[in-house]
């Protein structure tokens, strides 16, 4: 069965709008882990805008499901990588002004770089998996490089959901899948491990999950705005006890 990897980022994204304590990485790794996630994973972005370097170290020591660790191809985060010998490197592209990833690595571009890059986190005993866009040449390109494992990126898809007024039969929304059930059949057939993931959430993901050949899904955002909304009737209902309680209601 595909294993769905919980990408935590946005717990620490809530923290750091306050730079104070809570919501805690740590216990949201847990909480995921009770919940049935088969890894977790993190992105230590070079402006450190959400997850912190104590946080990777205090949720590899916490957790007994493999740590995915997201980064960009920069010698510190190579370093950092070789130091926490996460499960998985997973190399991004990163752009300081961006939201979010908004596209796969341009491998052919970067061949060189991206081989060294490959080569010294492997060498340190750690898979490293590209971050790619649907494209063949990209794939291929990846597997040149030494890469082991190509995450295809579903944002394309997810963003034509949205477009579509989340019709997932709209025909752009299909072209967009099967794109992605080829890419993974291509993936799979040079070789690689084929993972999954951005921009998935609870309405679109059945989609993606039904295509044969991928490992993991690596899925954040959605998880996470999900899991406040499910959280917070019982987040008021506490509060509220506690002030009662505190006026002998
Ligand atoms: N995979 C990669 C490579 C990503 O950069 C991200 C976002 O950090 C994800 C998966 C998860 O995307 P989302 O937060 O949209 O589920």
């Amino acid at each position: 069965m595909t294993k769905l990897c919980v990408n935590i980022d946005h717990i620490a994204t809530v923290r750091q709008a306050r730079r104070t304590i809570e919501p805690c990485p740590v216990e949201g790794a847990l909480a995921a882990i009770a919940g049935g996630a088969d890894g977790i994973t993190l992105h230590l972005r070079e402006d450190r805008r959400h997850i912190q370097d104590h946080d990777v170290y205090a949720i590899k020591k916490a957790i007994n499901v493999p740590l995915n660790f997201e980064m960009a191809a920069t010698p510190e985060m190579i370093t950092f990588a070789t130091q926490v010998s996460p499960a998985m490197a997973m190399i991004v592209p990163e752009g300081r002004h961006e939201i979010t990833t908004e596209g796969g690595l341009d491998v052919i571009g970067k061949e060189e770089h991206l081989t060294q890059a490959v080569q010294e986190i492997a060498d340190s005993g750690v898979p490293v998996s590209a971050f790619v866009d649907a494209e063949r040449d990209q794939i291929k390109a990846a597997k040149a490089c030494g890469f082991t494992v190509c995450e295809i990126h579903t944002g394309p898809f997810a963003e034509a959901v949205i477009e579509h007024g989340f019709d997932l039969q709209h025909p752009e929304v299909v072209t967009e899948r099967n794109r992605i059930e080829d890419a993974v059949a291509f993936v799979r057939e040079i070789g690689l491990q084929c993972n999954a993931g951005h921009g998935l959430t609870h309405h679109n993901v059945r989609l993606i999950a039904s295509i044969e050949g991928i490992s993991e899904l690596h899925i954040g955002h959605s998880i996470v705005s999900h899991a406040v909304m499910v959280g917070m009737q019982a987040s008021v209902q506490e509060m509220k006890a506690q002030i009662e309680d505190a006026q002998h209601v």
